[in-house]
C-alpha cells in the first residue's frame, strides 16, 4: 500500500524554458509526477538564431508565476499542500535563473515552506533516478543544445565530471549545420531525417579530438569544416543540390556519432573502474533523440557490458519535473536553503575540475 509522503514543487527558468511541475514521493520510493508545464520561447528567438538573454530573462519573470499556478492547478493542488519548493539556482542565463530564484523564494517566504536551491545539471544528471530507478554510481552522458559531458553520478551531492566538450554543444552544431543547408530549426530533427538518403563517406569531416586521451570533446571546428564544404558545393554548382544536402548531414551526423561512441566507450572504461554493481549508462538531452546517435551509443554499451537507458524525451529536454526531483533528492539529505539563495551563473557539478571552457548560444555549460 503506498501511502502519501512528500509533494515537492519544481521551478526551471535556466535557459529558454519556463517550467513548474509538482512531484509527490511515496513512502515505498515511487515518485509520481503529478504535473509538467513547460512554456517554451522558440518564437521569441527565432529571429535572432540564438537564444537573446535579455528576452529570455523577461519571458521568465513574466510567465513563471503563470506556469506555477497551471502546475498546481494540473495537480489539483494548493501551496498548502506542498512540502518543499525546489528551483533552478544555477548555472544558465543569469536573468532567467534569478526569475525563478525570486518567484521561488516569494512563494517560500509566504507559505512558510523550505527552499531548496538545485544545480540544473543535477536535475538532469538524477532524472533516470526518476524515470528508472537506477541506483548509484551509473554514468551520465548529457548531450543537448546547452550541454555536453559525461559525469559520473555517485551520490545526489557528488558527481565527478570526466570529460565534455571545450566549445559547442552538439545540438549548437546541429542547428548551425541545419542553418548553413537552408534546413528548418531545430536543426537536429531536420539534419537527421536529411541524412536518412545521405551517403556519410562522400565528404571526410574531422573528428575533433578523437586523437587526445581522455573524453573531452570539441564540436566547433567540424562546424567550420562544415562551412568551408558548403562553400566549395555552392561555388562549384550555384547552389546545393538535394543530394549534397543529404551527404552534408550524413556525413556531419556520423562524425558526431563516431565522437560520441569512442569517447563514450573511454568514459564507460573510466567508470567501470569503480565496479558498479549494476553498471549502467543513461544518457539524456535533446541529442539522445537522435536515432542514429542512440543506436551508435546502444552499441557501445552492449559491447562493453553496461546497460544502457535514456528517459523519455519530455525528461530528457529543460523541464521543471527533474528540479522538483533532485530537490527531493536534496531534502532527504538535509538540504535547505533560506533567502540568502543567490542565483549563480556558474556552478560546475564538479568542483574538482576546471570549468569548461565553452558558455554557447544557451549559457554557460558549467
Ligand atoms: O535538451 P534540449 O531540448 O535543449 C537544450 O539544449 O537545452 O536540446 C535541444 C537540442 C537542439 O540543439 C536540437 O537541434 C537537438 O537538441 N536535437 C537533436 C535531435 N532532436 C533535437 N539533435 C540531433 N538529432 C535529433 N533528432
Ligand atoms: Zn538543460
Amino acid at each position: 500500500m503506498q501511502t502519501t509522503s512528500l509533494t515537492f514543487l519544481g521551478l526551471e527558468s535556466s535557459c529558454d524554458d519556463t517550467a513548474a511541475a509538482v512531484l509527490r514521493v511515496f513512502s515505498d520510493g515511487t515518485r509520481h509526477i503529478l504535473a509538467s508545464t513547460v512554456m517554451g520561447q522558440n518564437t521569441l528567438h527565432a529571429d535572432f538564431g540564438g537564444v537573446v538573454p535579455e528576452i529570455a530573462a523577461r519571458a521568465h519573470a513574466e510567465r513563471i508565476d503563470v506556469c506555477v499556478q497551471d502546475a498546481l492547478r494540473d495537480a489539483e493542488l494548493g501551496l498548502a499542500d506542498i512540502d518543499a519548493i525546489g528551483v533552478t539556482s544555477g548555472p544558465g542565463l543569469i536573468g532567467g535563473v534569478l526569475a525563478g530564484v525570486m518567484c521561488a523564494k516569494g512563494l517560500a517566504a509566504g507559505s512558510g515552506k523550505p527552499l531548496i536551491g538545485v544545480n540544473h545539471l543535477a536535475g538532469h544528471a538524477l532524472t533516470p533516478r526518476l524515470t528508472d530507478g537506477l541506483e548509484f554510481p551509473y554514468l551520465m552522458l548529457l548531450v543537448s543544445g546547452g550541454h555536453c559531458q559525461f559525469l559520473i553520478v555517485k551520490d545526489a551531492e557528488t558527481y565527478s565530471r570526466i570529460g565534455g566538450t571545450i566549445d559547442d554543444a552538439p545540438g549548437e552544431a546541429f542547428d548551425k549545420t541545419a542553418r548553413l543547408l537552408g534546413l528548418p530549426q531545430p536543426g537536429g530533427p531536420s539534419v537527421e531525417q536529411a541524412a536518412l538518403k545521405g551517403n556519410d563517406t562522400r565528404f571526410k569531416f574531422p573528428r575533433p579530438l578523437l586523437d587526445r586521451d581522455g573524453c573531452d570533446m570539441s564540436f566547433s571546428g567540424l562546424k567550420t569544416a562544415l562551412l568551408r564544404t558548403r562553400d566549395v558545393l555552392v561555388a562549384e554548382h550555384g547552389g546545393l543540390f538535394e543530394t549534397d544536402i543529404a551527404d552534408v548531414s550524413a556525413g556531419f551526423q556520423t562524425a558526431v556519432a563516431d565522437v560520441l561512441a569512442e569517447k563514450s566507450r573511454r568514459a564507460i572504461a573510466t567508470y567501470l573502474e569503480l565496479s558498479p554493481k549494476d553498471p549502467v549508462i543513461a544518457v539524456a538531452g535533446g541529442v539522445a533523440a537522435n536515432k542514429f546517435i542512440r543506436s551508435r551509443l546502444e552499441q557501445v554499451a552492449h559491447d562493453t557490458g553496461v546497460r544502457f537507458t535514456a528517459p523519455p524525451l519530455a525528461l530528457c529536454t529543460d523541464n521543471a519535473a527533474m528540479i522538483a526531483n533532485a530537490a527531493f533528492e536534496l531534502y532527504q539529505r538535509g538540504v535547505r536553503h533560506d533567502m540568502t539563495l543567490s542565483a549563480r551563473p556558474r556552478w560546475p557539478l564538479d568542483t574538482s575540475r576546471p570549468a569548461m571552457l565553452g558558455s554557447g548560444k544557451k549559457g554557460a555549460k558549467a
